[in-house]
């Protein structure tokens, strides 16, 4: 195997259900020069230093290489005139705009939005488990982890409940957008994720415009009228902000509960300790976003100067690919770092990524998966897999199951 290959070799489709063996072939050479100049960064302290380096860039207008993904598609929002989302901004324009948001998200502003959410979530929940029906053959990610992530951000924006199942099918066709090689025609994707965006844009536009009207108790509302140091949010700064929140939140959480399932039914001790102790739900979700992370690299990153790194100059403009994932099993930060161990000390992982663009979403996220897979290890009574590994997505970046069949022998109430 050359090291030039292993890149390649993780993004092939043939080992997207074990990526973790090419991860530590790539953790020999730290900084991997790859044949198209790009640098792949895979040890945990040289990914951790470089999220955090005020000369590396997440502002798609300084690169200059062609772009590979990342959880919003830059390229989509110039075409449709949107500006870029905070997630492909550098300080000082990317702190404002996260300022502003998070002042309707968390603290100290409102410190309980997320919290609050609570028994909301564990309702969505209830009703996800009890429409499942049949227990001979329940696909997990069609009935349960797939709906719920997209419900819980139409309640968070507030779309009313009417409107959700065309925000459901506008967040598939933008998810599906995000996949880097799509087998399928690219110029057909190309014009269903085109309509998708100026569909959604134009139906958030609307919500927007009657909140500003009629505030109501949703993060929409408060977004659209607020006021503060920072200024308010232009329409159409607010227009990219919510179409960031329903992407980035999405198919990350989609697969956080679903490689969550399947890692507890490969570990059945797990899963009967998590049935009687909710409380285990804590620390056994930090464990899966260092084990099986839903963002396995941060793409697209640029240097804005030379950066001396692990005994490599990387030069001025260099796209840079930070491998969170194989950060989280670098055994020189981990213990053991390929067991799966809910009951791990000192778990600073990296699946939030790190440094001024550290998920916003994290405590909902972090929340979502605590219910879903408390619930569903209360509920299901002796849950199997059908299909190990199961079939997956293409994408090697939001990597997860794209179906996962589990069978049962009853729901509990
Ligand atoms: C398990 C679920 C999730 C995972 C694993 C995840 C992971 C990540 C990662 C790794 C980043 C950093 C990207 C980068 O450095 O370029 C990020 C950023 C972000 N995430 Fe999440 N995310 C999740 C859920 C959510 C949710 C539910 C929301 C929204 C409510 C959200 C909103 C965002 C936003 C807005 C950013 C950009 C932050 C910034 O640029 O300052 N995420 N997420």
């Amino acid at each position: 195997m050359t090291q030039g290959s292993l890149l390649r070799q993780i993004l092939e489709y043939e080992n997207r259900h074990d990526p973790y063996p090419l991860y530590a072939e790539l953790r020999k050479t730290p900084v991997l020069n790859e044949d198209d100049g790009a640098y792949v960064v895979s040890t945990y302290d040289e990914v951790l230093t470089l999220l955090h380096d005020p000369r590396v860039s997440s502002d798609s207008r300084n690169m200059t290489q062609p772009a590979g993904i990342d959880l919003q598609d830059q390229q989509q929002d110039e075409e449709t005139t949107l500006p870029p989302s905070f997630i492909r901004l550098d300080p000082p324009e990317h702190d404002r705009l996260r300022r502003l948001t998070n002042t309707s998200f968390g603290p100290p502003h409102e410190p309980h939005r997320v919290h609050e959410m609570r028994g909301e979530l564990g309702g969505i929940v209830s009703d996800l488990i009890g429409g499942i029906g049949g227990t001979d053959r329940i696909d997990l990610v069609e009935q349960f982890s797939y709906p719920f992530p997209v419900t819980v951000i139409c309640r968070l924006l507030g779309v009313p409940r009417e409107d959700e199942s065309r925000f459901h099918g506008w967040a598939d066709t933008l998810a599906a957008s995000l996949d880097p090689m799509p087998g399928q025609d690219p110029t057909e994707r190309d014009r269903r994720t085109q309509k998708a965006r100026t569909e959604l844009g134009m139906y958030l536009a609307g919500l927007i415009e009657e909140r500003r009207k009629k505030p109501q108790k949703d993060m929409l509302s408060e977004l659209a009228t607020l006021k503060g140091p920072d200024g308010s949010l232009s329409t159409m700064e607010l227009l990219s902000t919510a179409a960031l929140l329903l992407v980035a939140g999405h198919e990350t959480t989609v697969n956080l509960i679903t490689n969550g399932m399947l890692t507890l039914l490969r570990n059945p001790q797990v899963l009967e300790r998590l049935r009687t102790d909710p409380n285990l739900s804590v620390p056994l979700v930090e464990e899966l976003l260092r084990f099986e992370p839903p963002v396995q690299l941060v793409p697209n990153r640029t240097t804005l100067a030379d950066i001396e790194i692990a005994g490599v100059t990387i030069p001025k403009g260099a796209s840079l690919w930070l491998v969170v994932a194989a950060g989280n099993r670098d055994p020189l930060r981990f213990e053991d770092p390929d067991r799966f161990d809910p009951d791990r000390q000192d778990n600073r992982h990296l699946g939030f990524g790190s440094g001024v663009h550290s998920c916003f979403g994290a405590p909902l996220a972090r929340l979502e998966a605590q219910i879903a897979l408390s619930e569903l290890a209360r509920r299901l009574v002796n849950p199997r897999l059908l299909e190990d590994p199961p079939e997956y997505r293409q994408n090697a970046v939001l990597r997860g199951p794209r179906h996962l069949p589990v069978a049962c022998d009853d729901i509990r109430p």
